[in-house]
This record gives structure tokens, sequence and C-alpha cells, in this order.
């Protein structure tokens, strides 16, 4: 037995050894520790031992087991580390190879504008809103001193979601006026950029979808004067010192006064050119004074708060910014179109 003791050790040992996967490495530990194992298989035997052999041969089979039992632990780790080792070169990155350029996209020109417009009104101290492009009619309309019956209200414009013309797609960014007057203190002085709709064909100056600014001032003693003043600011930023601005009566429903403004044409400087229409002038926002019945609906006296409104379409002011002819440019997302910004 002793004989027998010492083969199975030196086989195990040399077979644990040449295990090149712990999967083999497992094989070799059932084939001579596990239940029918070599090993186990002369352990048993032991009870065929006399009484004076068995402690000396008992003691050696603990020996040759914990020999095994080490080898095969030594060996798991053997073929751990060379896994890891090879799992490492096998992921070398190589530092030295040149690397592959980011190919960077780069700002919509509409969103170019918009935030020239908004940097522009930031710096005069107004906050930028967003707001709900699903609007409800009575803030779109209702608020804005449109009431039933208006013509920018019927079905032919304005696209509904339900029967009773209750929720839609607003066809304007002014539903901002009155959730900023519903839900900020005065005084107030926001911008609300953002999409708006209505039930136009598609061509080269009209899209059912669009972008508007709104502005927004409420404060007391708010006059026409800080109307022409702070959009002729605004005007000299976007178009440069010297750019001259017209400003024409109008009719909004929400404002009184109302009025349009115009600036000078940049192609031909006002003589007339096909770019203006032969004008000279080109439009650019609509404005005016908050009519009183729109604070009051909005629970602001119009006898102490005073204020002036305006929306500015965004693809003209990004197609006169940019000498865009098409509408439609600006939103197939042509990337030849789009790489010329
Ligand atoms: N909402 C108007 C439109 O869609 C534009 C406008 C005109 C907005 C006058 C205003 C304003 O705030 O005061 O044509």
């Amino acid at each position: 037995m002793r004989e027998q003791l010492a083969n199975i050790r030196a086989q195990a040992l040399a077979a644990f050894e040449g295990a090149q996967t712990p999967a083999a490495l497992d094989e070799l530990r059932v084939k001579y520790l596990g239940k029918k194992g070599e090993l186990t298989v002369v352990l048993k035997q032991m009870g065929r031992l006399s009484p004076e052999e068995r402690p000396a041969m008992g003691q050696l089979a603990n020996e040759v087991r914990a020999a095994l039992e080490s080898a095969i632990e030594e060996g798991g780790r053997r073929l751990a580390a060379a896994a890891l080792e090879a799992r490492l070169k096998a992921e070398a990155v190589d530092v030295t190879i040149p690397g592959r350029a980011v190919k960077l996209g780069h700002q919509h020109p509409m969103y170019v504008a918009l935030d020239e417009i908004k940097e522009i009104f930031i710096g005069m101290g107004f906050t930028v809103l967003d707001g709900p492009e699903v609007e409800l009619a009575e803030l779109n309309f209702d608020r804005l001193n449109a009431e039933e019956g208006h013509p920018s209200r019927d079905w032919s414009d304005t696209f509904y979601f339900d029967e009773d013309s209750r929720v839609m797609l607003r066809s304007q960014t002014s539903p901002m006026q009155v959730r900023a007057m519903d839900s900020m203190p005065l005084p107030i002085r926001i911008i609300a950029p953002g999409r708006v709709y209505r039930k136009d064909e598609v061509d080269a100056t009209h899209s059912p979808m669009f972008h508007q600014v709104e502005g927004m001032v409420i404060d007391k003693g708010v006059t026409m004067a800080d109307l022409k003043g702070t959009l002729n600011t605004v005007v000299q930023k976007l178009y440069g010192e010297g750019t001259r601005t017209r400003f024409r009566p109008h009719h909004f429903p929400f404002t009184e006064p109302s009025c349009e403004m115009d600036v000078q044409c940049h192609k031909c400087g006002g003589v007339g050119c096909p770019t203006c229409k032969g004008e000279g002038w080109i439009e650019l926002l609509g404005a005016g004074m908050i009519h009183p019945r729109v604070l009051e609906m909005a629970g602001i006296d119009p006898d102490v708060w005073s204020g002036w409104a305006f929306g500015i379409g965004l693809e003209r002011t990004a197609m006169r910014r940019f000498k865009i002819a098409d509408l439609r440019l600006i939103f197939e997302n042509d990337v030849r179109f789009l790489e010329q910004f």
C-alpha cells in the first residue's frame, strides 16, 4: 500500500502540473480525489490493515491527500494567472497608433440664430421660458383676447385634438405670455422660444410647423418707447450698428396699439431689390402694448401695470441671417446643406 500511495502521488502531481485548463484540472481532481478516485479507493482499503500498520499508513495517506490538494490549488492559481496574462496580451492597446478623428457635428443654423437672440435678451435681464406645444385653446386664444368666432380659430387654420376645440397644437408662442402672467411674480421680463403649428401648405416660405420667439415685459410705467428702444437695440446687435427699423401700425387681438417692425433690407440698403421684393424693408416681427383686457384676465391691474410684447419668426430670422432662400432647407436635414454653416 505504501508503494501504491507513492505511485498515486507521483502520477497525480505530474498530471496536475500538465493540466492546461481549469476543466482538465477539475477532471484530474475527480480522478484522484473524487468519491471513486484512485486515492479514495486506496484509503477505503485501510480497514484491512493490521492495527500496527494502520497509524503509519494513515499518516502517509493523509500526507498524500494534503499534497494532492495543495497541488490542485497551486495548479488553479497557475491557470488563472496564465488566463489573465493571455487576456492582457489579447487586449493590449498600442498607444502609439494615431487616433481616428471623431466627426463632430455642429449647431443647426436655426439654433445659431436662436442662441444669438437668447444671448441678447439674457444680457438685458430676460428669463428664457419653455412651454407646451400641445396647448389649451383657452390660453392660445381666449386669454389673448381672441374669443369664439375670431378668424384665427378656424378649423382650416388650426390643428385641434378634439371636436370641442379645447386642446390644440399652439398656433403661436403667445400663450406663453399668459402662462408667465399666471405663474410669475411681477415685474416680468421673459422670452419663450418654441415650435408652433398652423394648417399651411409647405412652400419656400411656409411650413405647417415653424418656430417663434415670444417676448414680454410687464412693469410699472412701461410704454411704447420701451418697446421701440428695446427692439431697436436687439436689431443693432443682430444685424449690426446703424441698421434702421420701421414700425407700422397693425392689428393683433392681444395688443393695443399693435405694430409690425421692419428692418431695412441688408441686401440693397433700402433702395429696393429682389430680396426685399422691391420694398427696401423686410418685415421682422409683430409687437404691441399688451391689451388691458389681457392683463385684467390674468388678474393684473392695468391701471398700475403695463407691458409690451413681441413675436418673431425664427426661421425667417435664420434665413435672413444666413441668406437661405428656401425655408424647406431648414427642415430637410440634408448634411450637404447643413455643412455650410
Ligand atoms: N403671435 C403673433 C403671431 O403669431 C405674433 C405677435 C404679435 C406676438 C404681437 C406678440 C405680439 O407678442 O405682441 O403672428
